[in-house]
């Protein structure tokens, strides 16, 4: 009789690249084409063209947002904001605590969990748990808005009324109701990064789905994660790059210095495209069409550091990320530089509860091995 053993372990490639470790039907990115898809929509298209509502409606629902299913989810958006009082209760503790934005957010979704009792995934059927996600991803806007407004003694302002997710987000952190360029510019950027595949974060998510957890701890997690520079911690350095040139003739000796240094350039780099990443050329293009001499000296930059890290690491293929367009769009819609990776979390929200949700349908934990390459038992002293 043979004994019963586990999976036979195998070697996989460092930092999982390339390897596939479920199935999604929320989006697909292909980095070899430089295209990547929301449901069954292009997400450059939606990002394009498409209110940051849509787009919601449909990477958390699988469902277009149509004339007849637009009305009910906004339903659903509107029931889950009722209960004004839990943001007033969740932004005074935090904000008590920190006037750290990201900080705050990591500690109010578990807390506004809490009180409006979230329970495990694991415990909840399909309908409650997308009432979960739509209420978290619901609120996150307004509580960074809240605490960032807090953070800076100043009371929330009122909802725009007739405004969009998008304008009320920018209404709270530049204190200015936007016009409707900025409120595009901001809603083409949030659209472009509501999901893209299994990203480090996404991962986090769904790893913490998987356990069964609520979903605020998964967005918890999966905040965490992003906050890294290396993903979503990076467009506030890409701008202090471009503060670090200050002028078109430092922008060579400067990368040159970077490079020689072994320090990487932030907003260059893709875990996945090998071509250049659609977001960045889309939001290039949105920069693009406000213009400026700060436009000007990031053209310039995106140019010299592509040339230059081509020479320095050739073949690989090294091109503005996302995070460098992002950088100038959110800057140009007038958001202080702390507030980018919160404003990134406002749109990557989305893909985590679509995520969040996908994964709690599957009941396998997701629970993988390392290979030890410890020290050996020794035996105790005697
Ligand atoms: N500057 C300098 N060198 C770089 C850069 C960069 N921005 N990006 C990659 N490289 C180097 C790597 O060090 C590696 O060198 P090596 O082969 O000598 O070790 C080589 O280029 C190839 O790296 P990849 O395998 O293509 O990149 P990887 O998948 O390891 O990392 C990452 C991807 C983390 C995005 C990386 O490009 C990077 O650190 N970029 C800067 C930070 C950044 O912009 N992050 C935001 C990413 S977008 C997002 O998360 C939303």
């Amino acid at each position: 009789m043979s004994a019963k053993t586990g999976p036979t372990p195998i070697e996989l490639p460092r930092g999982l690249a390339g390897v596939i470790v479920a199935e999604t039907a929320v989006s697909d990115v292909r980095g070899d084409e430089g295209f990547y898809q929301y449901r069954d929509r292009s997400a450059i298209e939606l990002a394009a063209s498409a209110t940051f509502e849509d787009a919601w409606q449909l990477l958390v629902t699988g469902d277009p947002a149509t004339d007849a299913s637009r009305g009910a989810f906004a339903g659903r958006v509107a029931a889950a904001l009722e209960r004004r009082d839990d943001l007033d209760a969740v932004v005074a503790a935090v904000g008590a605590a920190t006037p750290d934005v990201l900080a705050g957010l990591a500690a109010a979704w578990p807390l506004l969990g809490a009180r409006r009792g979230i329970r495990p995934l694991y415990d909840l059927d399909d309908g409650q748990r997308l009432d979960d996600a739509i209420s978290l991803a619901a609120w996150t806007p307004i509580l960074i808005g809240a605490l960032w407004r807090r953070a800076h003694g100043e009371a929330v302002l009122p909802v725009l009324t007739g405004r969009g997710i998008v304008a009320n987000y920018l209404h709270q952190v530049t204190g200015v109701a936007p016009d409707e360029a900025t409120e595009r510019a901001l809603s083409a950027y949030l659209i472009a990064v509501m999901d893209h595949g299994f990203n480090a974060s996404t991962f986090t998510a769904r790893v913490i789905a998987s356990t069964g957890a609520d979903a605020a701890a998964c967005l918890v997690g999966a905040l965490g994660a992003l906050t890294g520079p290396l993903h979503g911690g990076a467009p506030s350095r890409a701008l202090d790059g471009l503060d670090a040139v200050g002028t078109a003739d430092r922008i060579e000796p400067w990368i040159r210095g970077e490079l020689a240094a072994g320090r990487r350039l932030m907003g260059f780099g893709h875990a996945v495209y090998r071509t250049a990443d659609p977001r960045a050329e889309l939001l290039k293009e949105v920069a693009m069409r406000t213009g400026g001499p700060r436009v000007e000296l990031a053209v310039r930059f995106q140019e010299t550091a592509e040339r230059l890290l081509a020479e320095a690491k050739p073949g690989r293929e090294l091109h503005a990320n996302v995070e460098f367009w992002a950088a100038l769009v959110m800057e140009r819609c007038g958001l202080p530089r702390s507030m980018f990776t919160p404003t990134f979390a406002v749109g990557r929200t989305i893909g985590w509860t679509a995520h969040i949700l996908e994964q709690a349908r599957d009941p396998k934990i997701i629970r993988p091995s390392a290979r030890y390459v410890g020290p050996q038992v020794r035996a105790a002293a005697a």
